[in-house]
């Protein structure tokens, strides 16, 4: 689904921000016109750097958006590099460029579904449960975690999702086992909806090979609004832009061979 609005480039100025443990953080900007058009599974490009600073790092770093309410916009960050950890590190009332929101997300819920995010990859889910909460008859959210360092980031999203499966991989906290097998073991004939690592949605896609599957991918990206080609995927229609086709994808057109 597309927003109604094209995207814009808006100040935004940090407001809040949490850190969660393990190079994870729960941050708040207010950014009134992305956060009004925002819609769950759609992303923002995010340029840290103050406007007094030079244009290092240059690219902006894409972020799915975890929240929009009441003129905010909530990002989930874990830090894997240069770009992330300038964001980790902004001081509150750090003023920002960001760029939003972007992308196609995920369709409004016609019946049960069930939510299976790796890692980071709950940020869209959470958006996605508290906007289309009410509107499914169901929603289950399944959360898979690599061990017990994420247990802040775990608790943050509890106190925000109801019905929440955690599965970690060292068996720490929740179940033992994956996100994939956490949705094996729960699937029951639901749609799915889910973001994570590659290696992880290729798996879930084999896994549940009946299941009505949107996929929310990840790539590296330039622009960030489909004009430089940057971020295509094999798709059974052609290449397609992960930025503006995307990110979320019917999973059956993906082909995930050659992911
Ligand atoms: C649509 C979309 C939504 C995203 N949402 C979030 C989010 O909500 N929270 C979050 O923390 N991160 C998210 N990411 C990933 C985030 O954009 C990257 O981790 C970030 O751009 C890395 O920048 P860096 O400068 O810190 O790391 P770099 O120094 O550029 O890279 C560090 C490591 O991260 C890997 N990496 C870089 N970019 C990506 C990417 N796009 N996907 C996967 N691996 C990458 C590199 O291969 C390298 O191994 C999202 C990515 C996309 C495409
Ligand atoms: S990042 Fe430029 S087309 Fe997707």
């Amino acid at each position: 689904m597309q927003s109604e609005i094209e995207f814009c480039d808006e100040g935004a100025i940090l407001s809040a921000k949490e850190p969660l443990g393990d190079g994870l953080a729960h941050l708040t900007f207010q950014a009134p016109r992305i956060a009004k058009a925002a819609r769950p599974g759609q992303f923002v490009m995010f340029y840290p750097l103050s406007e007094a600073r030079s244009h290092d790092p240059l690219l902006g770093r894409p972020m799915a958006i975890a929240g929009a309410s009441g003129g905010a916009v909530e990002i989930c960050l874990s830090v894997a590099g240069r770009g992330t950890e300038i964001i980790y590190s902004l001081p509150i009332g750090a003023r920002c460029r960001m760029r939003g929101p972007l992308g196609s997300g995920f369709s409004a819920p016609r019946d049960k579904i069930m939510l299976v995010g790796g890692g980071i990859g709950v940020a869209p889910l959470i958006f996605a449960h508290v906007f289309y909460g009410a509107s499914a008859s169901s929603m289950r959210f399944v959360m898979g975690i690599p061990h017990k360092g994420w247990g802040s980031f775990v608790n943050w999203v509890g106190r925000r999702v109801q019905a929440l499966h955690v599965w970690s991989d060292d068996g720490s906290i929740g179940e033992k086992g994956s996100a994939v097998d956490a949705a094996c073991a729960l699937y029951s004939g639901e749609e799915i909806w889910t973001c994570g690592p590659v290696t992880m949605l290729r798996s879930l896609v084999r896994r549940i090979p009946d299941a009505r599957i949107s996929a929310s991918l990840e790539r590296r990206m330039a622009c960030g609004y489909g004009g430089c080609h940057g971020c295509v995927v094999p798709t059974a229609n052609g290449p397609k832009r992960v930025c503006r086709d995307g990110p979320v994808f019917n999973a059956e057109e993906v082909r995930w061979d050659e992911l």
